[in-house]
């Protein structure tokens, strides 16, 4: 990225997934050019397709979008190649070997991790690995040469594809203030309001909220529970 003023590119791996087709839902209609990755190329071209379907039929989306300009469908490996910005939105089960194998062409770049490391059935249960929080071990995984950010964790899918506004706010931390201000910036584009959650090691009370969310929704019969931060102005 040469131009500030040129937007970043985004990949969205596991992008054919409820997260990550909700959050390139909200990019693309935002105006940046998302690529969605995922371990078959032509499911990703599908995800692209019906996500450009649905945004066409979305009276305000404007001229931003014009497919197959500013969504595309690729496998996670070509996706991480040509993107700026990472986003990884995968089941924790697969985070460890998705990582591996972008971790070239992640160097130099920023990953968003959006995973939660749920450990089923007992997904009511905070679970951490050994790492302390899947954003550290995605750290550990692809080294120092990467800003790796966690955000998303406590918004549901649910609030993402389409236009149906949560009322809930997005903690953002990680491993440098710079890389953190830049995923504000895309977390405001997705049409959240956004927090400066601090350092990487924060990341473990982020990801634990989402096991404590999902107890909620169990409890109250909810499909979106979220966090909002109160007593400041914003
Ligand atoms: N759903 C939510 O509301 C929500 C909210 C906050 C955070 N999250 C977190 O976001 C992540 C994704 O959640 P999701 O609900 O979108 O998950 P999902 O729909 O179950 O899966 C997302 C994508 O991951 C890929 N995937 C699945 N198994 C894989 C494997 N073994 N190896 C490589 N890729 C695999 C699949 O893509 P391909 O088959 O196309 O490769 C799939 O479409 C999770 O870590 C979740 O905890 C979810």
């Amino acid at each position: 990225m040469s131009d500030q003023t040129i937007l970043p590119i985004i990949a969205v791996l596991g992008g054919t997934g409820k997260e990550g087709k909700g959050l390139t839902y909200r990019w693309a209609k935002a105006g940046y050019h998302v690529i969605i990755g995922s371990r078959t190329p032509e499911k990703a071209q599908a995800a692209a397709a019906e996500l450009a379907t649905l945004l066409s039929a979305t009276p305000d989306t404007g001229m931003l979008l014009s497919p197959p300009a500013h969504l595309e469908g690729t496998d996670n490996l070509n996706a991480a190649s040509k993107a700026d910005i990472l986003v990884l939105t995968v089941p924790y089960s697969a985070h460890r070997s998705t990582l591996e194998s972008i971790r070239e062409d992640a160097q130099g770049k920023i990953l968003i991790d959006v995973t939660v490391p749920l450990v089923p059935p007992k997904v009511t249960k905070v679970q951490m690995p050994e790492a302390g929080s899947a954003a550290l071990e995605a750290h550990q995984v692809l080294g120092a040469g990467v800003e790796v950010v966690d955000a998303f964790q406590n918004i549901s899918y649910d609030y993402l594809i389409g236009d149906k506004r949560g009322d809930c706010d997005v903690l953002v931390a990680g491993t440098s203030k710079v890389a953190r201000q830049k995923v504000l910036k895309l977390v405001e584009a997705a049409g959240f309001t956004g927090w400066d959650a601090g350092p990487i090691e924060n990341t473990m009370v982020i990801e634990g909220l989402t096991s404590v969310l999902i107890g909620l929704n169990i409890q109250f019969g909810s499909q979106h529970t979220g966090i909002k931060i109160t007593g400041i102005k914003k």
